[in-house]
Formats: C-alpha cells, sequence, structure tokens
C-alpha cells in the first residue's frame, strides 16, 4: 500500500493494560506509599539489557516509574548486553529474596538453569519485551511483549508499496540471538515472498546501536560502490540503528529518504524527528511502557490471580505523511 498509514490502535490482548509511567523518584517514594497504605512492601528485582538505545531508556523509565508510583521496591541492574550479568543479577535476586523478578531477557537462549533456580525458590518471574526458549514454560510466568515478526512484516509490506515491488534492500539486524532481531528478519523476509524483484543484497548485525548502525552502514556503502551494486533502501531493527545509518549515508554524498528509502522499527521521538526532516521514511511502533502491565503481572501472581502466558502489545505504523500531525503526542 504506496505511502499510506496503517494505523492500528495499540491494543493489548490478554488481562492486562498498559499505560505511561509517571516519572517519580522510586525507592523513597514507593516505600512511603506502601507503607502508608499500612501492607507490606514488595521488593521486585528488574534484570535490564543495558542501555543501547532510546527504546530501551524509555522501557526502563517506564519500570522505574511505575514502582515508585505503587509503592513497590525496585531494585535494578544493568546487564551492559551481557547475559552472564543477568544470569548473576537473577542470581542475587534470587539470594535476597525478593518477591518477583522483572527479566528483559538480552537473547532467547541459555535461561534454563537460572530460571529454574527462581522457581525453586517460589519467585515468580515476569518477562517483558524479549522472550527465551525453555523447555518448560512454567520456569516464567508470563511474556508481555510486542509481536515482532507482525513488526517485521508492516515494515516489508510498506517498503514493497514504497519501492513499487523493485528495489535492493540493506538490512540492519538486531543484537544477534535477540528476539527482536530473529522475528523482525523473518517478518520482514516474509513480506518480501511476493514480491520477488525486490532483493536483500546486505544484511548484517548493527547490534541496535546508533554508533554500529552508522559503522555497518558505511560498510554496505563501500561494498555496494565497489560492486556496482545501487542499495535502494534501508531495512533496520531498530530506530537508532536507522539513525546512525542515516548520518552514513549523509557523509557518502547521498540524501536518506529520497536516495535512500530508510524505514526502522521502535517510534521513538528522534525517529519522528527524522521523518519530520525527510531523512527517515517509516517507523513501525514497538510500545516500550511496559511498566503498568509489568506490575499488573506481578501484583496478580503475588495474589495468586491467573494470567495469560503471553500478552501481545499490538503496535501502529507511521510514515512521513503522519510524523508532523503525531509527533507532539509520542510519549517516548
Ligand atoms: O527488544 C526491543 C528492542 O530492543 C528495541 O527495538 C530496540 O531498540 C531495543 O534495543
Amino acid at each position: 500500500m504506496r505511502n499510506k498509514i496503517l494505523i492500528v490502535a495499540a491494543v493489548l490482548t490478554g488481562a492486562m493494560g498498559l499505560a505511561a509511567g509517571k516519572c517519580e523518584s522510586a525507592e523513597s517514594t514507593g516505600q512511603t506509599a506502601a507503607t502508608e497504605r499500612g501492607r507490606k512492601t514488595i521488593t521486585v528485582g528488574f534484570s535490564q539489557i543495558g542501555a543501547e538505545s532510546g527504546w530501551r531508556t524509555a522501557e526502563t523509565e517506564s519500570v522505574r516509574s511505575e514502582a515508585a508510583r505503587r509503592g513497590i521496591r525496585l531494585k535494578f541492574s544493568d546487564a551492559q548486553q551481557r547475559q552472564e550479568n543477568q544470569i548473576k543479577a537473577l542470581g542475587a535476586f534470587i539470594a535476597q529474596k525478593v518477591d518477583a523478578i522483572i527479566l528483559a531477557p538480552v537473547v532467547e537462549a541459555g535461561w534454563e538453569p537460572i530460571l529454574k533456580q527462581a522457581k525453586a525458590a517460589r519467585i515468580p518471574v515476569i518477562l517483558v519485551d524479549r522472550g527465551v526458549n525453555v523447555s518448560d514454560d512454567s520456569l516464567y510466568t508470563t511474556l508481555i511483549a510486542s509481536d515482532f515478526v507482525a513488526e517485521g512484516k508492516m515494515a516489508g509490506e510498506w517498503l514493497a508499496g514504497k519501492l513499487d515491488g523493485k528495489g535492493n534492500v540493506a538490512e540492519l539486524q538486531g543484537t544477534p540471538g535477540a528476539a527482536p532481531a530473529i522475528d523482525r528478519k523473518k517478518g520482514f523476509a516474509d513480506s518480501l515472498k511476493n514480491h520477488p524483484n525486490i532483493r536483500i543484497v546486505k544484511s548484517q548485525s548493527g547490534e541496535f546501536t546508533r554508533a554500529k548502525g552508522k559503522e555497518v552502514m558505511e560498510a554496505f556503502l563501500k561494498a555496494a560502490q565497489g560492486s556496482g551494486t545501487k542499495i535502494n533502501a534501508v531495512y533496520a531493527h531498530n530506530d537508532d540503528m536507522a539513525l546512525g545509518a542515516i548520518q552514513a549515508i549523509e557523509e557518502a554524498g547521498l540524501k536518506p529518504g529520497t536516495d535512500i528509502i530508510v524505514v526502522s522499527i521502535d517510534g521513538i521521538k528522534p525517529a519522528f524527528e527524522a521523518m519530520v526532516a525527510g531523512k527517515l521514511n517509516c517507523t513501525v511502533e514497538c510500545n516500550p511502557l511496559l511498566g503498568p502491565a509489568a506490575f499488573d503481572a506481578v501484583e496478580a501472581v503475588l495474589a495468586r490471580r491467573p494470567l495469560p502466558k503471553k500478552s501481545v502489545v499490538r503496535d501502529r505504523i507511521f510514515d512521513q505523511s503522519v510524523a508532523k500531525d503525531v509527533i507532539g503526542s509520542r510519549e517516548y
């Protein structure tokens, strides 16, 4: 659908709602609020992946502010992109006997042993944002996440329309082994099955960061120049990599958004600014404001209320034609 905006209202299937978190200071406000209500303060450990993108920072802020709003004591750990740091953090949370754990897992594989320890200690684990590969899904309580395959498909369908079914695409993948990198790649490739004249000519990880996105795009452009293959479009698995690629395209003397079409995923404010400036063509939203739903899940499991195994956040797609109108209402 050429240049057409597909706007799907944000819907959360499952029992939990999503709302923007409020900015409050975490620990002090939290404990006072809980004490005032005369109940035991809940302690939750949150193992976050890192701060690789604007999306990630928004997710951290959503969890922190929601914990404060509800009077929950939050123990926060930043893993700096390393799974072993997340496993250590979970081990520490278990030793400290937290009431629940919120985990945003950097990659899908390798979680069984530590999740077994949490289960043995009867500490519920709420997965946010990314899923895990485990043979026994009782090792976690629930997963709250976007449908990354659907996001990749939305990006692919939009791009196929924009390119009129023909062109060479360079793909910037996310962190190897991460659910959004695997699924966004798949969704995008699936959407191109009906468009045999659109070819993915380059595909490499830019690790979800702006710096790496730029570096990989520079290499793509050099290689393309050397081989005489024109790159018509860039598909980046997140906005930060797209913004890095835009810089590389400009430094190569080309016009991003015109000479090379750029489509990405997340919907962070800088992506909207780039769309308003005509440099980014389209972004598919991936809602990072998961704090309210995560703590709904924590409170439900501690109160022994039933929870769905998975709650899917449905996202929207925005292109340049609406960027100016909606930029003011973006929450992250
Ligand atoms: O898992 C969500 C992805 O992780 C976001 O798209 C990306 O920006 C982040 O780092």
